[in-house]
Protein backbone atom coordinates (compact mmCIF):
# COMPACT_ATOMS: atom_id res chain seq x y z
CA UNK A 1 0.00 0.00 0.00
CA UNK A 2 1.23 3.58 -1.13
CA UNK A 3 1.34 5.88 1.91
CA UNK A 4 1.84 9.46 1.71
CA UNK A 5 4.51 11.60 3.58
CA UNK A 6 3.59 12.49 6.79
CA UNK A 7 5.16 15.26 8.91
CA UNK A 8 5.21 17.45 12.36
CA UNK A 9 3.11 20.79 11.56
CA UNK A 10 3.29 22.05 15.18
CA UNK A 11 4.56 21.42 18.71
CA UNK A 12 3.61 22.40 22.34
CA UNK A 13 5.24 21.50 25.47
CA UNK A 14 4.04 22.09 29.31
CA UNK A 15 5.48 21.64 32.92
CA UNK A 16 4.80 21.68 36.20
CA UNK A 17 4.90 25.05 37.86
CA UNK A 18 7.14 23.84 40.67
CA UNK A 19 10.34 23.15 40.49
CA UNK A 20 12.36 20.48 43.00
CA UNK A 21 16.96 20.54 42.68
CA UNK A 22 19.24 18.53 44.07
CA UNK A 23 19.66 20.54 47.17
CA UNK A 24 15.73 19.90 47.55
CA UNK A 25 16.16 16.00 47.70
CA UNK A 26 19.05 16.05 49.81
CA UNK A 27 16.94 17.47 52.49
CA UNK A 28 14.51 14.39 52.15
CA UNK A 29 16.71 11.40 51.31
CA UNK A 30 20.41 10.62 51.81
CA UNK A 31 22.29 12.04 47.87
CA UNK A 32 24.22 15.02 47.64
CA UNK A 33 23.73 17.13 44.47
CA UNK A 34 27.33 15.76 43.54
CA UNK A 35 26.05 12.46 43.47
CA UNK A 36 22.62 12.92 41.13
CA UNK A 37 24.74 15.33 38.65
CA UNK A 38 27.74 13.16 38.09
CA UNK A 39 25.87 10.01 38.12
CA UNK A 40 22.95 11.75 35.78
CA UNK A 41 23.22 15.14 34.97
CA UNK A 42 19.90 16.39 36.40
CA UNK A 43 20.14 19.53 38.52
CA UNK A 44 16.56 19.86 38.50
CA UNK A 45 13.15 18.75 37.19
CA UNK A 46 9.42 20.07 37.70
CA UNK A 47 6.68 18.19 40.29
CA UNK A 48 3.46 18.66 40.22
CA UNK A 49 1.14 19.61 43.04
CA UNK A 50 -1.38 16.77 44.55
CA UNK A 51 -4.33 16.65 42.50
CA UNK A 52 -2.54 18.40 39.04
CA UNK A 53 -2.99 15.56 36.70
CA UNK A 54 -1.22 14.26 33.98
CA UNK A 55 -4.55 15.23 30.93
CA UNK A 56 -3.67 19.31 32.63
CA UNK A 57 -0.54 19.20 30.78
CA UNK A 58 -1.33 16.87 28.15
CA UNK A 59 -4.27 19.46 27.10
CA UNK A 60 -1.96 22.54 27.23
CA UNK A 61 0.79 20.83 25.37
CA UNK A 62 -1.72 19.77 22.67
CA UNK A 63 -3.57 23.90 22.49
CA UNK A 64 -0.11 24.71 21.93
CA UNK A 65 1.15 22.03 19.01
CA UNK A 66 -2.84 22.96 17.72
CA UNK A 67 -1.92 26.86 17.75
CA UNK A 68 1.72 26.50 16.00
CA UNK A 69 -0.08 24.04 13.13
CA UNK A 70 -2.92 26.28 12.69
CA UNK A 71 -5.86 23.13 13.47
CA UNK A 72 -8.80 23.75 14.85
CA UNK A 73 -10.01 21.38 17.61
CA UNK A 74 -12.59 20.10 14.98
CA UNK A 75 -9.94 19.29 12.35
CA UNK A 76 -8.39 16.73 14.42
CA UNK A 77 -9.17 13.17 13.44
CA UNK A 78 -7.27 11.49 15.60
CA UNK A 79 -6.12 11.76 19.58
CA UNK A 80 -3.13 9.39 20.44
CA UNK A 81 -1.58 10.19 24.51
CA UNK A 82 1.57 8.01 25.11
CA UNK A 83 1.80 7.91 28.71
CA UNK A 84 1.99 4.83 31.98
CA UNK A 85 0.39 7.37 34.45
CA UNK A 86 -2.82 8.47 32.90
CA UNK A 87 -5.27 10.09 35.18
CA UNK A 88 -6.93 6.61 35.95
CA UNK A 89 -6.42 3.65 34.16
CA UNK A 90 -9.88 4.28 32.28
CA UNK A 91 -10.79 6.22 30.68
CA UNK A 92 -8.14 6.91 28.97
CA UNK A 93 -6.24 10.09 28.93
CA UNK A 94 -6.88 10.62 25.34
CA UNK A 95 -10.30 10.51 25.94
CA UNK A 96 -10.05 13.19 28.56
CA UNK A 97 -8.17 15.38 26.27
CA UNK A 98 -10.50 14.70 23.42
CA UNK A 99 -13.54 16.32 25.76
CA UNK A 100 -11.25 19.53 27.12
CA UNK A 101 -10.11 20.26 23.75
CA UNK A 102 -13.55 20.19 22.21
CA UNK A 103 -12.29 17.91 19.27
CA UNK A 104 -15.43 16.14 19.17
CA UNK A 105 -15.10 14.43 15.86
CA UNK A 106 -11.85 12.75 16.84
CA UNK A 107 -11.05 9.13 17.64
CA UNK A 108 -9.10 8.79 20.96
CA UNK A 109 -6.89 6.50 22.90
CA UNK A 110 -3.80 5.76 25.08
CA UNK A 111 -0.24 3.79 24.10
CA UNK A 112 1.35 2.06 26.55
CA UNK A 113 4.89 2.18 25.60
CA UNK A 114 6.65 4.02 28.40
CA UNK A 115 9.56 6.32 27.85
CA UNK A 116 9.39 6.11 23.65
CA UNK A 117 4.62 6.07 24.16
CA UNK A 118 5.62 9.21 22.04
CA UNK A 119 7.71 7.81 19.50
CA UNK A 120 5.15 4.41 19.40
CA UNK A 121 2.08 7.24 18.98
CA UNK A 122 3.63 9.24 16.22
CA UNK A 123 4.52 6.05 14.38
CA UNK A 124 0.69 4.75 14.44
CA UNK A 125 -0.54 8.21 13.54
CA UNK A 126 2.49 8.42 10.41
CA UNK A 127 0.62 5.20 9.13
CA UNK A 128 -3.21 6.06 9.71
CA UNK A 129 -3.05 9.94 8.44
CA UNK A 130 -0.17 8.22 5.61
CA UNK A 131 -2.77 6.07 4.32
CA UNK A 132 -5.94 8.65 4.05
CA UNK A 133 -7.88 7.36 6.63
CA UNK A 134 -6.74 10.65 8.58
CA UNK A 135 -5.71 13.77 7.57
CA UNK A 136 -5.14 14.94 10.99
CA UNK A 137 -3.89 13.63 14.12
CA UNK A 138 -2.57 15.09 17.66
CA UNK A 139 -0.03 12.94 19.35
CA UNK A 140 0.79 13.36 23.02
CA UNK A 141 3.95 12.40 25.37
CA UNK A 142 2.51 12.92 28.67
CA UNK A 143 3.68 11.87 32.07
CA UNK A 144 3.91 12.27 36.12
CA UNK A 145 6.18 9.63 37.14
CA UNK A 146 6.30 11.62 40.79
CA UNK A 147 2.83 10.21 41.44
CA UNK A 148 4.66 6.20 41.01
CA UNK A 149 7.91 7.14 43.04
CA UNK A 150 8.82 6.32 46.22
CA UNK A 151 10.25 9.76 47.89
CA UNK A 152 11.91 7.67 50.46
CA UNK A 153 14.10 5.20 47.59
CA UNK A 154 17.21 7.45 46.66
CA UNK A 155 17.58 4.71 43.86
CA UNK A 156 14.60 6.50 41.80
CA UNK A 157 12.63 9.57 43.35
CA UNK A 158 15.68 11.67 42.48
CA UNK A 159 15.89 10.79 38.54
CA UNK A 160 12.40 11.59 37.11
CA UNK A 161 10.12 14.85 36.56
CA UNK A 162 6.78 15.62 35.35
CA UNK A 163 5.79 17.01 31.45
CA UNK A 164 4.05 16.72 28.84
CA UNK A 165 4.78 17.22 24.91
CA UNK A 166 2.48 17.18 21.72
CA UNK A 167 2.48 17.03 18.50
CA UNK A 168 0.25 17.65 15.31
CA UNK A 169 1.03 15.27 12.21
CA UNK A 170 -0.81 16.15 8.84
CA UNK A 171 0.13 14.96 4.97
CA UNK A 172 3.66 17.26 4.03
CA UNK A 173 5.01 17.33 0.35
CA UNK A 174 7.01 14.51 -0.78
CA UNK A 175 11.21 14.42 0.33
CA UNK A 176 9.56 16.15 3.85
CA UNK A 177 8.36 14.24 7.07
CA UNK A 178 8.95 10.97 8.58
CA UNK A 179 11.72 9.29 6.62
CA UNK A 180 11.83 6.26 8.53
CA UNK A 181 11.05 4.19 11.81
CA UNK A 182 12.07 1.73 13.65
CA UNK A 183 9.81 0.36 16.62
CA UNK A 184 11.19 -2.83 18.92
CA UNK A 185 10.39 -4.44 22.14
CA UNK A 186 12.32 -7.70 24.72
CA UNK A 187 9.66 -8.02 27.18
CA UNK A 188 12.27 -10.70 28.74
CA UNK A 189 13.62 -7.78 30.44
CA UNK A 190 10.64 -6.41 31.47
CA UNK A 191 11.08 -7.33 35.27
CA UNK A 192 13.91 -4.90 35.41
CA UNK A 193 11.51 -1.93 35.38
CA UNK A 194 8.08 -2.38 36.39
CA UNK A 195 4.82 -0.99 38.66
CA UNK A 196 4.18 -4.21 40.34
CA UNK A 197 0.56 -3.90 42.04
CA UNK A 198 -2.56 -2.33 40.71
CA UNK A 199 -3.37 -4.54 37.44
CA UNK A 200 -4.94 -7.54 37.46
CA UNK A 201 -2.08 -9.32 38.37
CA UNK A 202 -1.98 -7.90 41.79
CA UNK A 203 -4.96 -5.74 42.66
CA UNK A 204 -4.96 -3.01 44.90
CA UNK A 205 -4.77 -4.33 48.56
CA UNK A 206 -3.70 -3.05 51.95
CA UNK A 207 -0.98 -5.99 51.46
CA UNK A 208 0.06 -4.04 48.57
CA UNK A 209 -0.18 -0.88 49.65
CA UNK A 210 2.25 -1.99 52.81
CA UNK A 211 4.27 -3.56 50.62
CA UNK A 212 5.08 -0.70 48.50
CA UNK A 213 4.00 -2.47 45.03
CA UNK A 214 2.35 0.92 43.51
CA UNK A 215 5.72 2.37 42.96
CA UNK A 216 8.02 2.03 40.59
CA UNK A 217 10.79 -0.57 41.20
CA UNK A 218 14.06 -0.22 38.54
CA UNK A 219 17.21 -2.40 38.27
CA UNK A 220 19.40 0.59 36.87
CA UNK A 221 21.85 -1.27 36.00
CA UNK A 222 20.66 -3.80 33.50
CA UNK A 223 18.36 -0.39 32.15
CA UNK A 224 21.68 1.30 31.73
CA UNK A 225 23.01 -1.48 29.76
CA UNK A 226 20.01 -2.03 27.40
CA UNK A 227 19.73 1.80 26.75
CA UNK A 228 22.91 1.89 25.88
CA UNK A 229 23.20 -0.93 23.62
CA UNK A 230 19.28 0.04 21.99
CA UNK A 231 20.08 4.01 21.47
CA UNK A 232 23.22 2.66 19.45
CA UNK A 233 21.65 0.23 17.23
CA UNK A 234 17.81 1.88 16.71
CA UNK A 235 19.75 5.28 15.55
CA UNK A 236 21.91 3.39 13.36
CA UNK A 237 18.85 0.52 11.88
CA UNK A 238 16.69 4.33 11.11
CA UNK A 239 19.46 6.14 9.61
CA UNK A 240 20.48 3.13 6.75
CA UNK A 241 15.89 2.53 6.62
CA UNK A 242 16.18 6.41 6.02
CA UNK A 243 19.08 6.05 3.42
CA UNK A 244 20.98 8.46 5.78
CA UNK A 245 24.37 8.29 7.41
CA UNK A 246 25.57 9.74 10.69
CA UNK A 247 27.00 12.92 8.69
CA UNK A 248 23.83 13.53 7.39
CA UNK A 249 22.60 14.28 10.92
CA UNK A 250 21.48 17.86 11.75
CA UNK A 251 19.91 16.93 15.29
CA UNK A 252 19.65 13.66 17.33
CA UNK A 253 17.04 14.08 19.89
CA UNK A 254 17.64 11.16 22.50
CA UNK A 255 15.60 10.20 25.43
CA UNK A 256 16.67 12.31 28.73
CA UNK A 257 17.40 9.48 31.25
CA UNK A 258 21.05 9.75 32.21
CA UNK A 259 24.25 12.15 30.90
CA UNK A 260 26.14 8.87 30.79
CA UNK A 261 23.87 6.91 28.01
CA UNK A 262 23.89 10.23 26.00
CA UNK A 263 27.18 10.74 26.33
CA UNK A 264 27.55 6.74 25.80
CA UNK A 265 26.00 7.20 22.11
CA UNK A 266 27.55 10.46 20.93
CA UNK A 267 31.07 8.74 21.22
CA UNK A 268 29.72 5.68 19.14
CA UNK A 269 27.85 7.65 16.76
CA UNK A 270 30.76 10.23 16.89
CA UNK A 271 28.24 13.19 17.54
CA UNK A 272 29.31 16.80 18.49
CA UNK A 273 27.38 18.77 21.14
CA UNK A 274 25.97 20.58 18.61
CA UNK A 275 24.29 17.79 16.99
CA UNK A 276 22.61 16.51 20.10
CA UNK A 277 19.90 17.98 22.46
CA UNK A 278 20.45 17.80 25.76
CA UNK A 279 17.95 19.62 28.31
CA UNK A 280 17.51 16.79 31.04
CA UNK A 281 19.82 18.83 33.34
CA UNK A 282 16.38 20.88 33.69
CA UNK A 283 13.83 18.40 33.02
CA UNK A 284 15.04 15.20 34.61
CA UNK A 285 13.91 12.11 32.95
CA UNK A 286 9.87 13.07 32.14
CA UNK A 287 9.40 9.39 30.28
CA UNK A 288 6.96 9.93 27.17
CA UNK A 289 7.16 13.44 27.07
CA UNK A 290 10.84 13.62 26.57
CA UNK A 291 11.37 13.64 22.91
CA UNK A 292 8.11 15.96 21.98
CA UNK A 293 9.62 18.57 25.03
CA UNK A 294 13.12 18.27 23.58
CA UNK A 295 11.47 18.83 19.83
CA UNK A 296 9.97 21.86 21.29
CA UNK A 297 12.79 23.04 22.71
CA UNK A 298 14.96 22.52 19.41
CA UNK A 299 12.99 24.32 17.43
CA UNK A 300 12.63 27.70 20.00
CA UNK A 301 16.34 27.87 20.00
CA UNK A 302 16.01 27.86 15.99
CA UNK A 303 18.27 24.27 16.78
CA UNK A 304 16.18 22.75 13.50
CA UNK A 305 15.77 24.84 10.09
CA UNK A 306 14.11 23.74 7.21
CA UNK A 307 15.12 20.80 5.01
CA UNK A 308 17.16 19.35 8.37
CA UNK A 309 17.52 15.42 9.13
CA UNK A 310 16.94 15.01 12.37
CA UNK A 311 16.59 11.64 14.35
CA UNK A 312 14.22 11.03 17.60
CA UNK A 313 15.79 7.90 19.79
CA UNK A 314 13.65 6.36 22.99
CA UNK A 315 14.10 2.92 25.05
CA UNK A 316 12.09 2.75 28.45
CA UNK A 317 10.37 0.19 30.41
CA UNK A 318 8.72 -3.23 28.66
CA UNK A 319 11.54 -3.15 27.50
CA UNK A 320 11.17 -1.12 24.19
CA UNK A 321 12.94 0.95 22.29
CA UNK A 322 11.87 3.32 18.77
CA UNK A 323 13.72 5.65 17.16
CA UNK A 324 12.45 8.03 14.06
CA UNK A 325 14.06 9.67 11.15
CA UNK A 326 12.40 12.94 9.72
CA UNK A 327 12.98 15.87 7.52
CA UNK A 328 11.78 18.92 8.79
CA UNK A 329 9.39 21.28 7.11
CA UNK A 330 6.31 21.13 5.60
O1 LIG B 1 13.55 5.93 31.09
C1 LIG B 1 14.18 4.74 31.47
C2 LIG B 1 14.33 4.76 32.95
N1 LIG B 1 15.49 4.36 33.58
C3 LIG B 1 16.79 4.57 33.24
O2 LIG B 1 17.14 5.04 32.20
C4 LIG B 1 17.79 4.18 34.27
C5 LIG B 1 19.10 3.73 33.71
N2 LIG B 1 20.06 3.59 34.79
C6 LIG B 1 20.70 4.65 35.32
O3 LIG B 1 20.55 5.77 34.86
C7 LIG B 1 21.67 4.41 36.45
O4 LIG B 1 21.81 3.01 36.65
C8 LIG B 1 21.22 5.08 37.79
C9 LIG B 1 21.35 6.59 37.68
C10 LIG B 1 19.78 4.71 38.12
C11 LIG B 1 22.12 4.61 38.94
O5 LIG B 1 23.47 4.91 38.65
P1 LIG B 1 24.60 3.79 38.82
O6 LIG B 1 25.87 4.41 38.49
O7 LIG B 1 24.18 2.58 38.03
O8 LIG B 1 24.53 3.51 40.37
P2 LIG B 1 24.25 2.14 41.12
O9 LIG B 1 22.81 1.75 40.99
O10 LIG B 1 25.28 1.15 40.73
O11 LIG B 1 24.51 2.57 42.61
C12 LIG B 1 25.80 2.92 43.08
C13 LIG B 1 25.69 3.39 44.51
C14 LIG B 1 24.88 2.45 45.39
O12 LIG B 1 25.50 2.42 46.66
P3 LIG B 1 26.41 1.19 47.10
O13 LIG B 1 25.53 -0.01 47.04
O14 LIG B 1 27.53 1.16 46.09
O15 LIG B 1 26.84 1.58 48.47
C15 LIG B 1 23.55 3.12 45.50
O16 LIG B 1 22.88 2.80 46.70
O17 LIG B 1 25.00 4.64 44.54
C16 LIG B 1 23.95 4.57 45.49
N3 LIG B 1 22.89 5.47 45.11
C17 LIG B 1 22.85 6.76 45.51
N4 LIG B 1 23.70 7.50 46.26
C18 LIG B 1 23.37 8.78 46.47
C19 LIG B 1 21.81 5.23 44.34
N5 LIG B 1 21.05 6.32 44.22
C20 LIG B 1 21.69 7.29 44.93
C21 LIG B 1 21.39 8.64 45.20
N6 LIG B 1 22.27 9.34 45.97
N7 LIG B 1 20.31 9.26 44.72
Amino acid sequence: MSIRPVGITGVGMSVPERVMTNADFEKIVDTTDEWILSRTGIRERHISEPGESTSVHAIKAAQGAMAMAGVTPEQVDLIIVGTVTPDMAFPSTACIVQDAIGATRAAAFDISAACPGWLYGTVVAQQMVGSGMYNCALVIGAEMLSKLVDFTDRNTCVLFGDAAGAAILQPVSEGRGILASVLGAEGAGGCHLQLPAGGSRQPASAETVANKLHYIHMNGQEVYKFAVRVMNEATALVLEKAGLTVEDLDLLIPHQANIRIIEGAMKRLKLGPEKVLINLDRYGNTSSASIPVGLCEALAEGRIKDGDEVVLVSFGAGLVWAAVALRWGK
